[in-house]
């Protein structure tokens, strides 16, 4: 017999407003912060070549969307800056989002490369920026150092080169992470990231950024990286093999309880910390 249950008129869906988002403004809002590397990369070059050493000319290497090259020309009238990016994606998202909201003055100032980080440019800079652990997907020492002599050959003599590390086995473990924001206009969405197996005899790790959006909907494996954990010590040896003359390394302060501060001071010995990030600084002369 059929079913005799009444049939009830069907409610439609409750629209939910999630306007189409770019996975690069997520990773934006999660992830960067340019206004700390505009602000103390310049206080941390001028402490290490001395007073009135102040820096202009910024090379941003792997800039992806060039926060920090906007924020950069956005925060002093005599400052320029050059972002290089081999993906067109990124740089046309930079294009479109971000050097569009700059005066004309500052959009003046800036100037991104569809280019390769191993090739000098020709131009020279006072300092050369790289961020979020770029440069660990040099996984060969040899590329590394080559990678440090092409950034030596692009400097001022008075040039510095700034190198975001991480390590610390809170760098290697396998975990996720999870922390939520809120975005005007868009909501409040999920940012995950997920640390892969580590393999010790090799020292490359694979890593993943998900974002969960207001719909609840996953973007899974979004941004996904492969790489090298190359070591504080190491690594100045490079940059002294590569031609730099000296390095300085800036490591984060503690307070009374062992929390990190979020101050950075040069430092010849650090904490033993589960998860650090510190900046490795070659200077040229
Ligand atoms: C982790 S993202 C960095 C994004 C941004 N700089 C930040 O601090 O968050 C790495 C970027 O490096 C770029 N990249 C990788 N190899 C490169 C190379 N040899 N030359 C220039 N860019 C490269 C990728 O296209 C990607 O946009």
């Amino acid at each position: 017999m059929a079913s005799q249950k009444k049939k009830t008129k069907k409610k439609p869906l409750k629209k939910e407003f999630t306007r189409s988002i770019s996975k690069y403004a997520l990773y934006e809002e999660a992830v960067q912060c340019p206004d700390w590397h505009t602000t103390h990369f310049p206080r941390f070059h001028e402490w290490i070549l001395g007073k009135g050493k102040v820096p202009r000319r910024l090379r941003e290497d792997f800039c992806g969307t060039a926060r920090i090259s906007c924020e950069w020309v956005k925060s002093h009238k005599d400052r320029r800056a050059v972002g290089l990016d081999l993906d067109p994606e990124p740089l046309a998202y930079a294009e479109q989002e971000n050097l569009s909201s700059l005066t004309s003055s500052e959009r003046e100032r800036i100037e991104l490369r569809q280019q390769d980080v191993m090739v000098p440019t020709q131009d020279k800079f006072d300092l050369v920026a790289t961020c979020n652990f770029s440069f660990f997907i040099f996984k060969e020492r040899k590329l590394v150092i080559d990678y440090f002599k092409a950034v030596h050959a692009s400097l001022d003599k008075k040039g510095t080169v700034f190198l975001e590390m991480a390590g610390g086995e809170g760098m290697i473990e396998r975990m996720e992470e999870s922390r939520a924001f809120r975005m005007r206009g868009f909501g409040k969405f999920k940012y995950v990231w997920e640390q892969h197996q580590f393999d010790p005899i090799s020292c490359v790790s694979d890593y993943s950024i998900h974002f969960q959006q207001p719909n609840r909907r996953w973007m899974k494996d979004v941004f996904t990286y492969h790489w090298r954990i190359w070591g504080i010590r190491e690594v100045r040896e490079m940059l002294l093999d590569a031609g730099f003359k000296r390095t300085v390394v800036f490591w984060e302060t503690l307070d009374k309880n062992g929390r990190g501060t979020g101050d950075y001071v040069p430092a010849e010995t650090g904490d033993h910390a589960h998860a650090w990030i510190a900046y490795v600084v070659g200077v040229k002369e």
